[in-house]
């Protein structure tokens, strides 16, 4: 005895025991559904459901809204069916299938944010429009300097793109974009690319993680998140070596101050004074501030060792490794070592 449910990315029905939720019996059966924490916390299996009878055994309001619900949509960790049903998931990987695409921009802004990171604003000459979800970045390239992979800080819906670029030591290209570039400036810009871009349905709580200019995508991201859902936790950490290395402070203070569900918090990995801020590793914050993140997401970008160790930390905390989206920032001295390494 059981019932039927067609989901309609899979070629063939599946038979669900009563009593049994449908990702259960999906993932039993072999089809792939997409899931997370299974317990009614992430969103991840969220599904619209197109007939047929269910019932939800209770489950946090951060993966599902009410007016979510009252839409026709449902969990399938927490569903179980009471007559045969027609469904499907949500693909939220269709989010970020955006042409790839090559534009000629001007620098329209230029701000200095710290003593080797600047922000570059440029306005779209011709090539576009431009779309991207928030965390993807695009190949750029100043005058004849050799083009370097540099995240978008803006939000998709800006009229405008924002990177902010750290100075490497001997990097030709970051040099120039932090000592030499000009307003007018005509700029080469190829993309969208990247796979660690914001995943919109799923609504639970999210982990932001940024080192250095590794702040500029988790910017992206965590506005992003918090234009579309004013409810659902938000922790953002930022991570710099000392005060000089700290910017856009009072950008995030004032976004904590205005959302309830936003938390920001700086940490200086080798402070030299005294300081207002944390100090130590951002993976050590991250394992004082909470017991449990079972059925959050997390997205990280930054220096390599810190995304490693941060990645590492949340899985122990009980985030799933395919929840953690991450963008390891390597100079290209460092991707020369890792070639030379293989
Ligand atoms: S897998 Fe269903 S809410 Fe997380």
């Amino acid at each position: 005895m059981g019932f039927s449910v067609n989901v309609r990315q899979s070629k063939t029905a599946i038979k669900v025991e009563v009593g049994d939720t449908i990702l259960n019996a999906a993932l039993k059966s072999g089809v792939q559904f997409p899931h997370g924490c299974q317990s009614g916390n992430c969103g991840a299996c969220k599904s619209r459901l197109f007939s047929g009878d269910i019932q939800m055994s209770p489950y946090s309001e951060f993966a599902l809204t009410k007016e979510e619900e009252e839409s026709g949509l449902i969990l399938a960790c927490r569903s179980v069916p009471w007559s045969d049903c027609d469904l499907a998931y949500l693909e939220e990987d269709d989010l970020a299938t955006f042409p790839i695409r090559e534009l000629d921009c001007r620098v329209q802004k230029i701000e200095q944010y710290t003593h080797d990171i600047v922000r570059v604003c440029l306005d779209i000459n011709s090539g576009g429009p431009f779309n991207f979800a928030s965390g993807q970045y695009a190949k750029v390239s100043f005058d004849k300097f050799p083009s370097r992979d540099y995240s978008m800080a803006n939000l998709p819906t800006d009229n405008f793109i924002e990177f902010h670029i750290r100075q490497i030591s001997g990097g030709l290209t970051s040099t120039h974009a932090n000592k030499k570039l000009v307003i007018g400036e005509t700029v080469s810009l190829e993309g969208p690319f990247g796979v660690s871009y914001f995943r919109e349905n799923h609504t639970g709580p999210l982990i932001a993680i940024g080192g250095g200019s590794g702040l500029a995508p988790i910017k992206s991201i965590v506005e992003t998140a918090l234009e579309k859902n004013r409810k659902r936790p938000i922790h953002l950490y930022f991570g710099a070596r000392d005060t000089r290395d700290v910017y856009l402070e009072s950008h995030f203070s004032n976004l904590a101050n205005n959302h309830e569900n936003f938390t920001y918090t700086c940490v200086l990995s080798e402070p030299k004074e005294h300081t207002k801020y944390r100090t130590g590793h951002l993976f050590e914050a991250v394992s004082n501030d909470f017991n449990s993140l079972d059925g959050a997401k997390a997205y990280l970008a930054g220096p390599p060792i810190m995304v490693e160790t941060c990645v590492k930390e949340l899985c122990d905390l009980g985030i799933r490794q395919e929840d953690c989206h991450a963008d390891a920032f390597y100079t290209e001295a460092e991707k020369v070592e890792l070639e030379v390494r293989k």
